[in-house]
């Protein structure tokens, strides 16, 4: 239901017709903005923010006025990083209201942990929410067991529990995440705010290039917007889809703008902590240079015009300007697909604006770092064993009528999470071959705990990861070493929707 479009005048941008090509008959103004409200108190507000002007309404210039800020930043010290994160209830100002959402500590997203390896990372975790919470450490090569990683645990209302992280000291550097993991009620927490980045940095941050340059971190969100804690729900058919949210904001603002100078180096650091959608990538007028994907360093920058970002995927990309100008930074449309043919609705997302960047002066551009890592640690090893992994949606969740209110089932493997169940067993030091096949009308993100992978076929060359896009009716081939650390956790689509619907097996990695 759009209540609000605002639709740009002339453009003077140079038109893309590549971009044009890709917006769908009756959609070719790609600056359009589509903005749905999440309930009936939100509709008024909402119609006060179509005429109250958001940033880029009513002009083909991106606006620039919103700074960029980023959450506050806890940093180890001597070895060890101590924080208390309160889940809780917040009231965020919303377009001159307030909206209600999810936050640790007041804001959304968290604050930013900042931990070296070899670093522990002590969270008191406190449930001030009306549901079950936990934590999860997404990306960390660390123990997913007792105090750990371990997702097992749910934390009731009221309680707290503390997480010990112990990061080894040869883990990789980069950007990692937390998030709630307890099952069922994983992507109305995540989508309502709770999220927050965790950067491990090392030598490599040391790098001349990568020392100087400005260092941001982008968390893409797209939360409900709501005036109470009932509109932060989703109805049937948006779980099953996997929600999106009413609006897109960059670390909780919305069309953040950066301001730099041509010459200078941006160094970014983007997270999609959405719990469904996914992001297209691309600035106006210049290349992203990738030097690093979900799980650290790849081993020389590579240029991109865009990239694609699902649920729980993060790049580091640095941007090189050389012109004065204000250039936009987009997510172009994607089509994740659907429920396939029977329930109806695509599921293409429109062309949106995420921030501005403003380069002042011209300049030659910055020099780029010619070599990250030794090339070595991307080396995929041999495998020691194969797997195949299907992904499915079916018609096994009472379609007819039954108590589960006519939602498909979610599976891997013809099975639905049971937390007592050990999906794949395997041990230490075994190194699998996976073959992860989507039999459904819709992209799946598969999301393993614990052991980084790479991926050897689909999207190789991304180095270390932890979420991969399994796109609809194709597969992917990654290889995962099953190295350093022992324990029971779990896989699963990071659609969060998909999880809590089952969508997640129990892996025991035994010592
Ligand atoms: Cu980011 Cu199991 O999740
Ligand atoms: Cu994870
Ligand atoms: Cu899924």
């Amino acid at each position: 239901m759009p209540l609000c479009m605002t639709q740009a005048e002339g453009s003077s941008n140079p038109p893309d017709l590549a971009l044009m090509a890709h917006v769908p008959d009756g959609k070719q103004e790609s600056r359009r903005r589509f903005v749905v409200a999440a309930g009936a108190a939100g509709l008024a507000a909402f119609l006060a923010g179509c005429t109250s002007a958001g940033p880029i309404d009513g002009s083909s210039e991106p606006a620039s006025d919103t700074p960029f800020g980023e959450p506050e930043v806890l940093d180890s010290a001597n070895g060890v990083l101590e924080v208390t994160l309160r889940a809780e209830i917040v009231d965020l100002p919303w377009r001159g209201w307030t909206r209600v959402g999810f936050g640790y500590n007041g804001s959304t997203p968290g604050p930013t942990l900042r931990v070296r390896p070899g670093d522990q990372l002590i969270v008191h975790l406190e449930n001030a929410l009306d549901d079950d919470t936990n934590l999860h450490s997404h990306g960390l090569h660390v123990s997913p067991e007792a105090d750990g990683d371990n997702v097992f645990a749910r934390v009731s209302p009221g309680e707290s529990r503390t997480y010990r992280y112990n990061i080894p000291p040869d883990h990789r550097s980069g950007l990692f995440w937390y998030h709630p993991h307890a099952h069922g009620t994983v992507a109305r927490q995540v989508a309502a705010g709770l999220a927050g980045a965790i950067i491990v940095v090392d030598g490599l941050d040391d790098i001349d290039e990568i020392a100087s340059s400005t260092e941001r971190l982008w968390i893409l969100s797209d939360p409900p917007v709501a005036d109470s804690v009932d509109g932060l729900g989703a109805g049937a058919m948006d779980r099953m889809v996997g929600r999106e949210g009413d609006v897109i904001l960059v670390n909780g603002i919305e069309q953040p703008s950066i301001v730099t100078a041509a010459g200078a180096l941006e160094r970014w650091r983007i997270l999609n902590a959405s719990s469904s959608r996914y992001y297209r990538l691309m600035v106006d007028g210049h290349p992203l240079h990738l030097i690093g994907s979900d799980g650290g360093r790849i081993d020389v920058p590579v240029a991109v015009e865009e990239i694609l970002l699902a649920p729980g995927e993060r790049i580091e990309a640095l941007l090189a300007p050389a012109e004065s100008g204000t250039f936009a930074v987009r997510s172009l449309p994607y089509d994740r697909g659907g429920m396939g043919g029977m329930m109806g609705g695509d599921n293409s997302s429109d062309e949106i604006v995420l921030g501005t960047v403003v380069v002042t002066g011209n300049g030659s551009p910055a020099s780029l770092p010619e070599a990250l890592l030794d090339p070595g640690q991307l080396t995929v090893p041999a495998a020691t064993a194969a797997r195949e992994m299907e992904l499915a949606m079916g018609m096994g969740g009472g379609m007819m009528g039954g108590d589960s209110g006519g939602m498909m089932s979610f599976t891997i493997d013809g099975e639905t999470f049971d937390p007592q169940r050990v999906d794949i067993p395997t041990t230490l030091g075994a190194v699998e071959e996976w073959t992860i096949r989507n039999s459904s009308p819709m992209d799946h993100p598969l999301h393993l705990h614990v052991w980084p992978f790479l991926v050897i076929d689909g999207q190789s060359g991304s180095g270390w990861k932890d979420t991969i896009n399994v796109p609809a009716g194709r597969e992917v081939r990654i290889v995962v070493p099953f190295s350093g650390i022992g324990g029971r956790t779990v896989y699963h689509c990071h659609i969060l929707d998909h999880e809590d619907l089952g969508m997640m097996g129990v892996i025991d990695v035994a010592r």
